[in-house]
């Protein structure tokens, strides 16, 4: 990669188990991009309100994100949210999370504290010499970064999702957190108008990866 290239946003939307995390560490791994999951961040911020019984209702869940402190950690090409100085561990996927992510990440305060904060990511990236960022979730290329150098929206047929899920030994409903994602009225899962869609039902990981690296080196070839 030239070193006069622009600093290159990579936005990855999709729907529980598309892919998208296995893709962007993968990505991360190949180009100088930190790796940002923010999937993980509506999951820090459940675990937070659920160990505070906390229920996902506007007045108390704004109340309370008025007492976190937010902070990122770098860690092996990965930024990680901190919460209070602490980043949060496995719990954040465990099966209460799974089954209350969806209700905390349809309130508006909860996506309006995580807008400042992973719009705030690139100057993470600069400050620790990355040259672009892969940040994944539902609504990155759509809200986040719209004009991202790079938009991909991954999807994959819900059985061939939920196969995945169950391999990794985890108790989620993916088409229901697809539902209630899709359904809600802030920022949405949707692939936008413009992102490269891929369904990677029948490809394999390093197919999705291959497809979607060739898409950033012909970015990087043809930038300014
Ligand atoms: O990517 P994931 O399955 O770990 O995401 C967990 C939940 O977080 C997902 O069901 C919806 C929410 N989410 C969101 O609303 N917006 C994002 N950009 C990322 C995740």
């Amino acid at each position: 990669m030239a070193s006069s290239s622009p600093f290159l946003i990579v936005a990855i939307d999709g729907g529980a188990a598309s892919g998208k995390s296995s893709t962007a560490r993968a990505l991360a791994a190949r180009f100088p991009f930190l790796h940002v999951d923010t999937g993980a961040h509506y999951r820090a911020i459940t675990a937070e309100m659920l160990r505070r019984g906390i229920l996902p209702e506007e007045t108390a869940v704004t109340r309370a994100l008025g007492d976190l402190v937010l902070g990122t950690r770098v860690h092996n090409g990965a930024a990680l949210l901190e919460i209070g100085g602490r980043v949060p561990g496995e719990e954040i996927r465990s099966p209460e999370v799974n089954a209350a992510v969806s209700h905390f990440a349809a309130l508006r305060p909860v996506r309006a504290a995580l807008l400042e904060y992973q719009r705030g990511q690139t100057s993470v990236a600069q400050a620790h010499g990355f040259r672009g960022l892969i940040m994944e979730g539902r609504d990155i290329g759509s809200v986040i970064f719209p004009d991202a150098g790079l938009r991909v929206f991954l999807h994959a047929d819900p059985e061939e999702r939920a196969r995945r899920r169950a391999k990794e030994g985890q108790q989620d409903s993916v088409a229901e957190r697809d539902r209630l994602d899709s359904s809600r009225q802030h920022a949405p899962l949707t692939c936008p108008p413009g992102a490269v869609d891929i369904n990677s039902t029948h490809l394999s990981l390093e197919d999705v990866v291959a497809r979607v690296a060739a898409l950033v080196n012909a970015h990087i070839a043809t930038a300014p």
